[in-house]
């Protein structure tokens, strides 16, 4: 079996740092970088083997098309703004995306990463996040129930081994600001509304009882009887005074399946727009791929 980075399916993380760079180096550092810093997270995964340490480095399509010399991540493309702007891009070089139980760990995680990878990169923009109790966004509702679980995690996110980019991933990131006093405003029945499930007890509203805008209407898709499943790693980030909100980050064996999400909730399939953007918006946006570990350290 292929390897796969060990980042893309772990459980029960509490802690992530994403890392947004740039790369203003050459190729050569960079495919230096990745085995420098491959080497540095297995000896951090070997210290402490009980923290569930895992890393993705992940490249836009300008980058990997040069990385790669043109071959394999198919689907690959830049993200474009979608639903008039309401959706920007950011679309940036690299990801680096750090996730185990403990923010020590991944924040010496991450500074090997930048040792690493010295001035080849430009880090963008860094965010640490955090779970939040129970679970839950800091919307209140609970947030990854629906998620893929155990052998089903691999089958939604990771190519299958008898295709090429065996053991590869396609992610998106988009960082969301929350307004929580606006959303405040709302009954906890208008809340619901918006969702598309009850917030305390975390149940589905059965789809004739939730609006075709409700976010889980948006984004739980079937094409040919079968859901388009996506597998969500976000978590949320921020400080209680200043921008606070959800890091989107979801992994799947297939971009179309996190783009044909993104385009309903954007109004680019039939006119409507997710009702959670009464509340909360994205602030950046990247479409990335992350090859399988056998194929990044023989970039
Ligand atoms: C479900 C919150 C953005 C895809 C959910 C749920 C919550 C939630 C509370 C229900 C619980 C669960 O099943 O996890 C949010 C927030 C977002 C956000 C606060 C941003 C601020 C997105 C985006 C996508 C997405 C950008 C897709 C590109 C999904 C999917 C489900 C889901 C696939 C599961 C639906 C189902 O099968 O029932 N989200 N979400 N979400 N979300 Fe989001
Ligand atoms: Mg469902």
């Amino acid at each position: 079996m292929t390897q796969v980075q060990s980042g893309i399916l772990l459980e029960q993380c509490r802690f992530a740092i994403y890392l947004e760079a740039n790369i203003q180096g050459e190729f050569d550092t960079i495919r230096l970088g990745c085995r420098k810093f491959c080497l540095a997270l297995k000896e951090m995964q070997q210290k402490f083997p009980q923290e569930k340490l895992g890393a993705v480095i992940a490249f836009g399509y300008d980058v990997w098309t040069d990385l790669s010399g043109g071959q394999g991540a198919p689907e690959l493309k830049s993200f474009v703004p979608l639903g008039k702007g309401l959706a920007p891009s950011t679309q940036r070089d690299m990801l680096i995306h750090i996730q185990s139980l403990r923010h020590d760990v991944n924040f010496a995680v991450a500074q090997a990463a930048l040792a690493a990878f010295g001035s080849a990169i430009h880090v963008e923009e860094e965010t640490h996040g955090f779970r939040n109790i129970e679970q839950r966004d800091l919307s209140g509702f609970v947030d990854g129930t629906e998620n893929p679980q155990g052998e089903k995690r691999r089958e939604v996110a990771i190519i299958p081994d008898d295709q090429p980019d065996a053991g590869g991933s396609y992610l998106v990131v988009q960082r969301w600001e929350h307004n929580l006093r606006q959303w405040s405003r709302l009954r906890v029945e208008q809340q619901e509304q918006v969702m598309g499930r009850t917030k305390l007890t975390d149940e589905e509203l059965p789809p004739e009882s939730r609006p075709a805008t409700s976010h889980v209407s948006r984004v739980d898709l079937k094409e040919e009887g079968k859901g388009l499943k996506i597998l969500r790693q976000s978590l949320p980030y921020g400080t209680v005074s200043g921008k606070h909100g959800l890091y989107f980050i979801a992994y799947c064996a297939r971009l179309h399946n996190i783009e044909q999400q993104l385009l309903s909730m954007f109004g680019e399939r039939d006119g409507q727009r997710d009702q959670m953007l009464r509340f909360t918006h994205p602030v950046s946006g990247s479409y990335f791929f992350a090859p399988s570990l056998t194929r990044l350290l023989a970039l």
